[in-house]
């Protein structure tokens, strides 16, 4: 976006529930009242706008793997993210969804080849093969692959390097270089499809408080953001843990799966009025929005005004954390792409600075370096 289409506005730093309360302009909404802060105090300590690699440093390397946990930290990453499914013995493993075949080798393993099978996740037809029919110590000779290999040639070269990590590696390892760094490594956590687990007898919520309590991550203070699209996943474990939680929000028409299944009529757009943001402050500490809710796209693509939902869920004390981020042209906004080539990278700093100035409290990325840099920028310019 060019300063010319950006209306004067004003950022005021640590003004998010995270650390403080005040608050930020977007330049679509009016200027934000002192909003009382439920959540304040959740995430102390994280600079504003906090950067979460997004699956690792997933630009990189392999997503969810040590490699791409272990660089997005080295890198400097305020965060890191994990998505959690089950095995069939009801271990949680850090996959983005339960169908891991194309983020496995599970494919070229003749062992497994009659496990291939054709299932219903949320509505949504996948054949492949699926994490709740493997055990952990079948899943655990499996080898992480690249994603989108296509479009990151250069992660293929870790093809097969690490295996599937379980969550409980995951703050085995957090706590680990915690203690080396001097300072807490934070988590965040998603729960995917809770309600499809939960009928195949593998609810995800009540073993993940178990990894919590047992590493003393329960707490109202500790440093592990839990969230998801479903929000009685989030009400599920406002019950069992005070871990910090973190409501997604896909596009404004779409609806969350357990609203479908439970015959809930409200969509996205419903819980990003005042009033659905403030049902969400009942059992959450904060908000994941896709970008779009923050700044939507015009029909070419090109970034638009800000919304109002910054202000609003501030105003509710929510903090929020938007995904995600990459630096490649066919992931950014139409305004911010360079050249003609979709993998090549664009004006990616010019496009965390329109996010930024927003007020968010964190942002998703595959690409934590480039994050960092930009968010490093962005606090020097609003010193
Ligand atoms: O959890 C935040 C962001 O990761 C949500 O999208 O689909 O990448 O898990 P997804
Ligand atoms: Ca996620």
């Amino acid at each position: 976006m060019s300063d010319e289409r950006r209306p004067g506005r004003r950022a005021v730093l640590g003004a998010a529930a995270l650390g403080a309360t005040a608050g930020v302009l977007g330049a679509g909404a009016a200027p934000a009242a002192a909003a009382p802060a439920p959540g304040r105090g959740r995430g102390r300590g994280l600079p504003v706008p906090a950067v979460v690699a997004h699956r690792g440093a997933s630009g990189y390397r392999p997503e969810h793997t040590f490699g791409a946990y272990q660089f997005a930290l080295d890198m400097g990453a305020d965060v890191i993210e994990q998505d959690l499914v089950p095995t069939r013995d009801g271990h949680l493993v850090c996959r983005h969804e339960n169908d891991i075949s194309g983020t496995t080798d599970v494919a070229d393993r003749p062992e497994f080849a009659d496990r291939r099978t054709t299932k219903t996740v949320d509505g949504v037809r996948y054949t492949g093969w699926f994490t709740e029919d493997f055990t952990l110590a079948e899943l655990r000779t499996l080898r992480a692959t690249e994603r989108i290999p296509r479009q990151r040639q250069q992660n293929t070269v870790y093809d097969g390097r690490w295996p599937v990590p379980t969550f409980e590696e995951v703050v085995t390892w957090a706590r680990r270089e915690g203690a080396r760094r001097g300072r807490p490594v934070w988590l965040h956590a998603e729960t995917k499809h809770p309600t499809y687990f939960r009928k195949l007898g593998l609810g995800l919520e009540e073993p993940l408080a178990r990894i919590l309590r047992k590493h003393g991550l329960h707490r109202a203070g500790s440093p592990v953001f839990l969230q998801s699209f479903e929000p009685s996943s989030m009400r599920r474990l406002a019950k069992l843990v005070d871990t910090p939680r973190v409501v997604l929000l896909s596009s404004a028409s779409s609806r969350p799966w357990d609203f479908v299944e439970s015959g809930d009529p409200r969509t996205v757009a419903d819980l990003i009025t005042p009033k659905g943001l403030r049902w969400i402050a009942g059992f959450a500490q904060g908000i994941g929005p896709t970008l779009d809710l923050v700044i939507p796209r015009d029909s070419e693509g090109r970034l638009t005004r800000p919304t109002a939902l910054v202000r609003d869920a501030h105003q509710r004390g929510l903090v929020l954390h938007p995904y995600t981020m990459r630096n490649e042209n066919s992931f950014l906004p139409a305004d911010f792409r360079r050249g003609s080539d979709p993998n090549a990278y664009g004006d990616v700093f010019g496009a965390y600075r329109a996010y930024f100035e927003t007020g968010i409290d964190g942002i998703f990325t595959d690409n934590p370096d480039t994050a960092l840099l930009a968010a490093e920028d962005f606090r020097r310019s609003h010193g």
